[in-house]
């Protein structure tokens, strides 16, 4: 399969194919990694990694990817770069294009980057928007994949606020044949335009469910999935978010409504004792840590691929 030079923008960008084509190509950089053969498919190859808000994995497992595949990224902060002083999108697209093989961005407005995207001929990939992170859900994909053996047919639970994670994780879970229960407050529920979205890529767009309880959603889930109440660039907001999301945590007694081996994702930085407990996130039904390990192999996939 070809995906050279194709944009990694959302996951709905991709067919179910493309997507385990990737998941395949993540597993072999991995037991390679891990038998110290090397993968060195990016040489002399560059990435430009413009952040505009905060990342600890994301950055990273992108520049150990290159690194690993024989490349390097470089790390461009806006307020360093021109990019703070307001060098237009379309400038910088056009400029970084002639330098650099590919284009990672982690910024607010998802706008900015289907821009970024128009102006640069090289492939752009979201390193998250207010709207999506796609690049961690191939990670988290991955992880679900090694440790039930598949996707198709499972049940993945969001407990939480209807953002960027929930977004991500409705479109994945409709092109890969799951069910997906998000379960939200009311004021906090996934965009309407996203969830449509994601019932029409599903093949049975009842698999693609937003309610209320979280006992609902996590009824027979294999997965349990949550994010922070409050996300970056909301952080004002946080007093009245901790009020709404009360009751929205993923702890021991939810645990008891799902499937008896699900297990626990959270695309990490973690509020213990807000989303989720202690107990829980150290417990033997998490998988976080390994979902955390998986960036840096999802992201090696990324890059190989399109790069
Ligand atoms: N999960 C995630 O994207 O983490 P960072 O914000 O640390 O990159
Ligand atoms: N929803 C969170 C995800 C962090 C990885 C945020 O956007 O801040």
């Amino acid at each position: 399969m070809n995906l050279r030079g194709r944009d990694y923008i959302t996951l709905s960008d991709f067919s179910k194919d493309e997507i385990w084509y990737l998941l395949q190509v993540a597993k072999d950089l991995k037991s390679k990694q891990k038998a110290g053969i090397p993968h060195q498919h990016l040489q002399g190859k560059t990435l430009a990694m413009i952040f505009k808000k905060s990342s600890t994995r994301t950055r990273v497992s992108f520049e150990t990817a290159m690194y690993h595949l024989g490349g390097t990224g470089i790390f461009i902060n806006e307020n360093d770069s021109q990019i703070g002083r307001g060098e237009p999108i379309e400038d910088t697209a056009r400029v970084l294009a002639r330098y650099v093989d590919g284009i990672l961005i982690r910024t607010f407005e998802h706008q900015e980057v289907l821009e970024l995207a128009k102006y640069a001929d090289v492939p752009v990939i979201n390193g998250l928007t207010d709207g999506y992170h796609p690049t961690q859900v191939l990670a988290d994909l991955l992880t679900i994949w090694e440790h039930k053996g598949t996707l198709e047919g499972l049940k993945l639970a969001y407990i939480g606020d209807g953002n960027n994670m929930a977004h991500s994780l409705m479109l994945a879970g409709a092109i890969m044949d799951m069910e997906v229960s998000i379960a939200c407050p009311k004021e906090y529920e996934p965009d309407p335009l996203v969830i449509q979205d994601a019932r029409l890529l599903a093949k049975n767009s009842g698999k693609i469910n937003v309610v209320c309880e979280p006992e609902e959603a996590v009824k027979g889930a294999h997965i349990l999935y949550t994010d922070v109440w409050t996300s970056m660039g909301q952080e004002e907001e946080a007093l009245r978010r901790r009020k709404a999301f009360a009751g929205y945590q993923i702890n021991k007694k939810l645990l008891t409504f799902a499937e008896k081996d699900a297990m626990v994702l959270h695309c990490l930085p973690a509020h213990r004792g807000e989303e989720i407990t202690a107990e829980v996130l150290e417990g033997s039904q998490s998988a976080i840590f390994d979902e955390a390990e998986n960036r840096l192999h999802a992201h090696k996939a990324i890059l190989d691929v399109l790069l």
